[in-house]
């Protein structure tokens, strides 16, 4: 339903008083309708009214030229709409007015019906391109917060921006920590549903004898228990999103279920006596291979293909240490405003342990690990006795059989990286004292430290 501020406003500007009162009543009521006889009302209009739209004839009042008008507003709004109207059609004319960024060059006498069609095309065309240019905005400003520079990063970016505006359902998959939700959040606040509520439900968390009522709602006296009428939360999320986490444990039978509201957009309450239909969105997120629980038997393929209309999938944090420094970057300003600790810095050696380690709990763990180091830590730089002893004890996990040189290697350069680090920190950077700490040349040291990427320029941070 079109509210009273919807109305959009048409200004129509012709010489012809004629036309000006016919397409007036064409127009209306669906449209407010301005009329301008000359370049001059039609400015005045122009810069005191909201205008949506404009129809300029070729030919105005006192022999002002209309390709001429068209100019100015072109160049005072290049996106704002005009379409030219003309009693005779040339060529010439028409390849001007385009080239000067007509929407569109029409004659007037014919249909009138087609004017007006014309008109909604460009008031739609014009309201899509707003819409889009907002939404781009907020999904860049939303995914703002997912820090990463990384390729990986960057692909799962690109793959929020281009569906959070649609209405697909997205099934996001990734290990634990790996920033699921996050992603989730990220593509509801960039689409056309981020005024309305985000609802975020945990299958697993649920106990399983009151998932169907949480995720459906019941109607009163529909079973022990069930004093009142209760909304499940398909129904709380009317008009914006429902996030289904972990999305594997949800038990075969409600497994139908859902299948049924991601196909029929309707839900049954339980004892409801009609399907109530929702309009929601539906993002789903596993750390489970729920293609493999296919294969099993465990999750049904008809729902998988339902969630899986379009996959994000996130990687392991070890799979882009690159984005370790950025992020740690991130949670230190964070959580400095949280524990009025501002302007924490990291040890290059800390970073290094960072850098070294596994993250088996992701990004998660890796935020858990900065919020308790910025705790213990009584200065203002985090220092590798803040860091949990898993970390710093770390050798490089070995995931799958290596050739044994390169692994002895990969140890030896780590051990000659931490000690290198140990040096300078101690020795405020220099590399003559941190030499002699080594028992190694300076020249020796400086080899080192190029081949194993230290940047002995760098101040400590
Ligand atoms: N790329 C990232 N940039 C910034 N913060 C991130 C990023 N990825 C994850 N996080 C943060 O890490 C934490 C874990 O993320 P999130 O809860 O989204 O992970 P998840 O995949 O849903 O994990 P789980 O499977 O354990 O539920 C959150 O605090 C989140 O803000
Ligand atoms: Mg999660």
């Amino acid at each position: 339903m079109e509210t009273l501020d919807q109305v959009r406003t048409v200004l129509v500007v012709d010489d012809n008083k004629v036309f000006l009162e016919d397409f007036a009543s064409l127009m209306s009521p669906s449209f407010n309708v301005l009329t301008a006889q000359t370049e001059r009302e039609a400015f005045d209009l122009l810069n005191n009214r909201k205008v949506d739209v404009m129809l300029l004839d070729l030919v105005l009042a006192e022999g002002e030229s209309g390709m001429e008008v068209l100019r100015k507003v072109k160049e005072m709004m290049p996106d704002f709409p005009v379409i030219m109207l003309t009693a005779h059609a040339s060529v010439e004319s028409a390849v001007q007015a385009m080239r000067l960024g007509a929407y569109h060059y029409i004659t007037k006498s014919p249909k009138k019906e087609e004017l007006r069609t014309l008109v909604e095309k460009a008031l739609a065309e014009r309201e899509l391109k707003r819409d889009y240019e907002l939404l781009r905005e907020e999904v860049q400003r939303v995914s703002g917060t997912i820090v990463g520079e990384s390729p990986v990063i960057h692909q799962v970016f690109e793959s929020i921006q281009r569906v959070a505006m649609t209405d697909v359902t997205v099934l996001i998959t990734g290990a634990s920590g790996t920033g699921k939700e996050l992603v989730a959040r990220a593509i509801h606040a960039g689409s056309k549903r981020r005024q309305r509520v985000f609802v975020a439900v945990n299958c697993a968390s649920l106990v399983k004898e009151l998932i169907e009522s949480e995720l459906f709602g019941h109607q009163k006296g529909s079973f022990t228990g069930a004093s009142q009428t209760k909304l499940g939360k398909f129904e709380l999320a009317e008009g914006g999103t429902i996030f289904l986490d972990e999305i594997a444990e949800l038990d075969v039978h409600l497994q139908v279920k859902l299948l049924r509201v991601l196909q029929e957009r309707e839900i049954d309450r339980i004892g409801g006596a009609t399907p109530i239909s929702v309009d929601v969105r539906v993002l789903a997120a596993t750390n489970r291979d729920l293609s493999a629980m296919v294969e099993r038997g465990d999750f049904r393929q008809d729902l998988f293909y339902r969630l899986n209309v379009y996959p994000i999938s996130l990687p392991p944090l070890r799979e882009h240490k690159e984005d370790i420094p950025p992020l740690v970057e991130h949670f230190l300003q964070r959580y400095g405003k949280e524990l009025s600790k501002v302007d924490m810095k990291i040890s290059p050696l800390t970073l290094e342990y960072l850098m070294q380690y596994d993250w088996p709990g992701n990004v998660r763990e890796l935020e858990n690990v900065l919020q308790r180091a910025m705790l213990l830590s009584t200065g203002d730089t985090i220092h590798p006795d803040q860091l949990p002893k898993e970390i710093v004890e770390e050798r490089k996990a070995v995931h799958s059989p290596q050739p044994l040189h390169e692994l002895e290697k990969e140890a030896r350069d780590s051990a000659a990286r931490i000690a290198i680090f140990h040096a300078l920190d101690k020795t405020g950077w220099s590399i003559k004292e941190s030499a002699t700490l080594l028992g190694i040349p300076e020249k020796t040291l400086y080899d080192k430290c190029s081949r194993l990427g230290i940047k002995l320029k760098a101040k400590p941070r």
